[in-house]
């Protein structure tokens, strides 16, 4: 599994223009459309992520001619037309909500067998009232499981249409998919919602992309639709930016006290998450819309709110992050049904919010946020997207943040971390070496400073205690420069935290013994292991972006453009003194005779020995506490990490 990704939090306010794809709402619908309309359509500001992908691919399933620029986000569409789709057939949603049920509904307007499957996830996403609706208006369907989850075969024969119903309150996606279908029936569509509406912005934003490609569709109190025949006529559309990725970069501003412009939404757009700002500014951010973008000011102190995000409801995982950091409780209402979504995602905000330390508590239509003091966490994201994302921005001001399976965010927004990073104004990574002998309180301090400023910590010495621990197991003469240097190429070196693992076998005890210790300096002599394990740091720094690295030649030779270079020393009994106590294998006399072996071997080296870089700052922690080091490496930050 790939190491959690760790934030690197904001230590001034920024001002920045967010970089935000395409919608995805809108991006589905409009290839969607295209696809099937009569003509060639150009469409422009397309989202390039894991679902568009499966929309465009799904489109092209069905016999559409489609040029998809994913670096341009342009589309030239040749739909199918007066030809409707024609099993067998099938269509592979993936992930997609919006590309599985739109699917579903428009293939009974075709003919012939036409299965809608999907991944795992999709799969488990139930669909029985769009199935009940489309079998209301006459549609046969089968599923090998049960026809309230994907797969599905529809038994098409041409849509008849007619008058029919959905529940007001599930899945907007299902009446859109109705209503999507509705103008390639023959006798049109009187779609009613009954009950409690929600997500009805997504309703008008499909009614919206179907009128633009020709579409006759009245509504009538926000709950009656009516659709007339005649299909979809080919036009130039442009895509708004995605509203609800927006969200996290207006959140980034609200939290940080930072300002971000969204450029190309304005409070007129399709899409209901727009709204979302209204919510942030009722928690003390200022808002000012220029034409047609945004622009929110975060607030000194953020207040509570009590919000129904029934209308809005993808952005409830921020709203639920930004609360955190409110000076009051923050009561989220109306959404009982995002439990459906990609994960339960009241259950995931709330588990989530409580892993760093946060007082949050579900309701059965929302949830309850009561801030306090955050800590460091490795947030889990149920490989949904808007959990990764939002709790991305959290870390921005909660040092310490990791996100697990963070490549999650391709789905909606492949280029999310780099869009986060970009708002920071001090972009360059911070690299923080700490080189000094045994015993000098590298290990400790490296420790205590990436808590701090909530970095990762690498431990090289493990690197090399790992190698020793490997050739020793395999009985590999450690004299044999050639051989020890192949073995570490073949060795996948994991390091997590204090967590060492080989090729995946936990090893952090093991390499600490005193039969470890005596072999490493041998192998931490050998250039050819030297070079394969400097490679590996750079690109775990690099993978990091940023982080705390401890050894012998970190600020010489590994990383010589370190934002911060320390060299760590002690005299030599208080050295000996702290190894003795924290090893049952040692003596202090024995502890005394091994530094002073090793401080030889290191430093006569021929190959990277242990050296001061001449740009460090020396620190001797013979009469220093840890905090008093870690206080002296802040000051010596200064700017770069004052909050
Ligand atoms: O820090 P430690 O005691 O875990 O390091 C183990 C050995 O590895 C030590 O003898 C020095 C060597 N080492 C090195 O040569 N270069 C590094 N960057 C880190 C450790």
């Amino acid at each position: 599994m790939a190491t959690p990704r760790l934030i690197r939090p904001v230590t001034t306010p920024f001002s920045a223009v967010a970089t935000v794809p395409g919608s995805k709402s809108i991006t589905n619908r409009a290839l969607l459309i295209a696809g099937l309309a009569t003509g060639t359509s150009n469409l422009s500001g397309i989202l390039d992520a894991d679902d568009t992908r499966a929309m465009a691919q799904a489109i092209v399933g069905f016999g559409a001619r489609a040029e998809v620029d994913w670096n341009t986000g342009t589309a030239k569409v040749t739909g199918i037309g007066a030809a409707p789709m024609a099993g067998p057939l099938t269509l592979d949603a993936n992930q997609s909500g919006t590309t599985g049920r739109f699917l579903l509904a428009v293939a009974a307007t075709g003919s012939g067998a036409i299965t809608i499957d999907g991944d795992e996830q999709l799969r488990s996403r139930p669909v029985g009232d769009l199935t009940d609706a489309l079998r209301d208006l006459g549609v046969r369907l089968e599923s090998t499981s049960s026809t309230t989850e994907l797969p599905i075969v529809v038994h098409a024969d041409g849509l008849r249409g007619g008058e029919v119903q959905l529940p007001g309150d599930v899945s907007s996606q299902f009446a859109s998919a109705i209503l999507l279908a509705a103008p390639l029936s023959k006798e049109g569509v009187a779609l009613t919602l009954s009950g409690e509406l929600v997500s009805t912005p997504y309703l008008d934003m499909t009614v919206e992309v179907m009128r633009a490609f020709g579409a006759t569709v009245d509504q009538y109190d926000g709950s009656k639709f009516v659709v007339a025949p005649g299909g979809y006529v080919a036009c130039d559309y442009v895509i708004e930016p995605d509203a609800s990725a927006a969200s996290y970069m207006l959140a980034a501003a609200a939290i940080t006290g930072s300002t971000v412009v969204v450029e190309g939404l304005s409070p007129l757009s399709l899409q209901g998450d727009v709204e979302f700002a209204e919510v942030l500014a009722q928690m003390g951010a200022t808002v000012r819309h220029h034409g047609n973008s945004f622009e929110l000011t975060g607030p000194s102190v953020l207040a509570g709110v009590d919000a129904d995000l029934r209308d809005f409801s993808d952005t409830v995982p921020t709203l639920g992050v930004v609360a955190a950091f409110a000076s009051t409780p923050t009561t989220i209402r109306g959404v009982g049904f995002i439990r459906n979504k990609e994960s339960d995602r009241i259950a995931a905000t709330v588990t989530e919010l409580r892993r760093v330390g946060i007082d949050a508590s579900e309701t059965e239509d929302g949830m309850v946020i009561r801030p306090g003091p955050l800590e460091p966490a490795v947030v889990q994201t149920y490989d949904d997207h808007r959990i990764a994302m939002a709790f991305a921005v959290l870390g921005l001001r909660n040092p310490g943040t990791r996100i697990a399976d963070s490549h999650c965010v391709a789905k909606t927004f492949p280029e999310f971390f780099a869009a986060l990073d970009a708002l920071h104004p001090d972009r360059e990574p911070l690299v923080i070496v700490i080189d000094g002998p045994a015993g000098a309180g590298k290990s400790t301090v490296s420790k205590a400073i990436a808590e701090r400023l909530g970095l990762m910590v690498l431990d090289t010495g493990a690197m090399y205690r790992a190698v020793a621990l490997s050739a020793l197991e395999r009985q590999i003469d450690l004299g044999d420069w050639e051989a020890v240097g192949e073995l570490t190429k073949s060795l996948r070196i994991e390091l997590d935290g204090s967590d060492v693992r080989i090729d995946g076998t936990d090893v952090s005890a093991v390499i600490r013994t005193a039969k470890v210790s005596q072999a490493v300096s041998v192998v931490a002599a050998n250039p050819h292991v030297r070079d394969v394990l400097k490679h590996q740091q750079r690109a775990w720094m690099s993978a990091q972006g940023g982080g705390v690295a401890e050894g012998r030649d970190m600020g010489t030779v590994v990383f010589p453009d370190a934002t911060l270079k320390i060299f760590m020393t002690a005299n030599i009994e208080e050295r000996a003194k702290r190894r003795a106590a924290e090893s049952v294998d040692f003596s202090f006399a024995d502890a005394l005779a091994d530094l002073r072996r090793r401080d030889e071997v290191d430093s006569s080296r021929a190959h990277d020995p242990l050296a001061e870089a001449d740009d460090a700052v020396v620190i001797d922690s013979t009469d220093l506490s840890v905090g008093e080091i870690v206080d002296k490496v802040v000051d010596l930050l200064g700017d770069l990490v004052r909050p």
